[in-house]
Order: C-alpha cells, then structure tokens, then sequence
C-alpha cells in the first residue's frame, strides 16, 4: 500500500471529510453475521457523495458490500464519474482495502479512482488507487477489442 499522499484534486480536509461520510454511514451497516461494519463515501465528479454501507443477509453469500451499495446509488442516479472514494472498516484507524468484487466493480467506473482509507497518525489515512489495488483488472476496454476483431 502507497503512503499516504493527497490524492490528486483532492486536499487533506477534502480527503478527512470523505472519510468522515463513510465512518457516519457505518452506522447503517447490517452486519449482524460478521459484526464487521463497513462504510463508503464516493465522490462524484459534480460535487456529490454517494455513501453505502455493508448488507448482509442470511443467506450469506447474498451479501452486498458498502463500495458496490454506493456505487449502485449513484450510477442509479445518472452519475459516473468520480474523484475518490473512502472506505472504512470498523476501526477508525486501521485501513480496510475493499474486496476483489469491490475492486472490479470500482474499477470498471475509473481505473485511477484513488481510495482513502483510514490510518494511524497524520494525515489519518493512507491513498491507493484502484489500479494499484487491481492491476491488469480485466474492463471494458479488453470487450472492445474482441468487437472490433469480430467487426461487430
Ligand atoms: N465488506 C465490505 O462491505 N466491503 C469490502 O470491500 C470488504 C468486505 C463487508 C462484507 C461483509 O458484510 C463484511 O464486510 C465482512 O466480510
């Protein structure tokens, strides 16, 4: 994981008040088989945060994680562009990097998307892009090629 570093286009306070949506949307998670509560904050390029928590279910491989739930609320919104996204586990300072199924779907909306996550000391967080997180992630660009060899 990189050090902690602003990420670009966003400042230290920017990057602490993301990070602050996702711990405030914790408090929603439904997480009561893993008790481990999840928040994410994404912000859209337009200015807007798309927050979402961790939904469990008890069938338990039908659970949603924090990252998609946000992801899902904004693309269900129009918007599709972001700037970064925080993402907090149950301890305020200690780093929870998103999943693999979280990483592809991020992943697929931007691969350079920097994510915040919480850490010890200053600045309170440390930055790792999602193609940092996923490299050679499988995307859209990898269909296209197939299309155009096919003519389609
Ligand atoms: N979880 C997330 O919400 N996001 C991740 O990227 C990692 C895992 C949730 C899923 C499950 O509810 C709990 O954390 C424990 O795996």
């Amino acid at each position: 994981m990189s050090s902690a570093h602003p990420s670009p286009g966003l400042d230290p306070a920017a990057a602490r008040d993301l990070l602050d949506r996702a711990r405030e949307v914790r408090a929603h998670a439904y997480a009561p088989y893993s008790h481990f509560p999840v928040g994410a904050a994404l912000l859209a390029a337009d200015g807007r945060v798309f927050t979402g928590c961790n939904v469990e279910n008890a069938s338990y491989g039908l659970t949603n994680c924090a990252e998609r739930v946000a992801i899902g609320k904004a693309v269900s919104e129009g918007v599709r562009e972001f700037v970064a996204v925080a993402v907090t586990g149950p301890e305020d300072a200690l780093a929870a990097a998103p999943c693999g199924a979280c990483r592809q779907v991020l992943s697929e909306f931007g691969p350079d998307l920097p994510v915040i996550m919480p850490a010890q000391g200053e600045p309170g967080y440390v930055v790792e892009s999602i193609g940092g997180l996923l490299p050679g992630a499988f995307g859209p660009a990898r269909l296209a090629q197939s299309q155009q060899a096919r003519g389609a």
